[in-house]
């Protein structure tokens, strides 16, 4: 329906004009209008318990016919929460690399820490997703990534690339050890599905790790 409007010099006189008061009573100052949901208010801090593992298990868990018991999944989500944190900051370290690198490499060593980021966000999607597809909710914005990351945090003044070579290895080592573990505990949890996912990533990261180390192995 196209609304009638006034001109504006008309407004003055809304009181006597039955559409535009209409509007007027249909959206009245004092009152949101219907279509805000009432829940939306003031903002709130987040908690930092708020946006545990545990928060997963037992609050935003949601019905799915999937035949997994709702503690093993609850259980797997954790794992997987976990290293979604992980994998995000990773991710961001890759970039940080990528943008500030320096010296004779550069073109090398700049194109190869994009390469890690893009694989890394691949990571991020496929553990989100996994945590969603286990009716969980993926806990994946930036700020709940630096809240529960659990990495080294990346020094932001490397310029040197054997410098960020050697960082960034680090972090992929650590980040690929953590992985490898979750394997286990996935398999021991009675979710084979996450375990091949772990298992999948841990094999990418071992290969990606790879190609950062040669970096720093050659002779030169
Ligand atoms: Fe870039």
């Amino acid at each position: 329906m196209t609304r009638r409007r006034k001109p504006e010099a008309d407004i003055s006189k809304a009181e006597d004009d039955p559409v535009i008061e209409a509007d007027i009573e249909s959206f009245p100052a004092s009152d949101p209008p219907a279509w805000i949901p009432a829940r939306i208010g003031p903002a709130v801090p987040i908690r930092p318990e708020e946006l545990s593992s545990a928060r997963n298990e037992e609050k935003t868990m949601h019905d799915t016919r999937i035949d997994l018991p709702s503690n093993v999944r609850g259980t797997v989500i954790g794992l997987l929460q976990a290293r979604l944190a992980d994998a995000a900051d990773l991710a961001s370290q890759a970039k940080q690399a990528h943008w500030n690198v320096k010296g004779p490499s550069f073109i090398a060593l700049h194109e190869l820490f994009d390469q890690v980021a893009t694989t890394v966000r691949e990571h991020t999607d496929m553990i989100a997703e996994r945590i969603t597809t286990l009716g969980g909710t993926a806990e994946g914005t930036v700020r709940a990534a630096a809240k529960q990351s659990t990495l080294k945090e990346y020094p932001i003044d490397i310029i040197e690339g054997r410098a960020h070579v050697a960082t960034l290895a680090d972090a992929l080592a650590s980040f690929g050890a953590k992985v490898r573990s979750n394997i286990e505990e996935a398999a021991e949890a009675g979710d084979q599905g996450t375990a091949d996912l772990f298992t999948e990533i841990s094999r990418s990261i071992d290969k990606t790790l790879w190609f950062v180390e040669a970096h720093g192995q050659a002779k030169s």
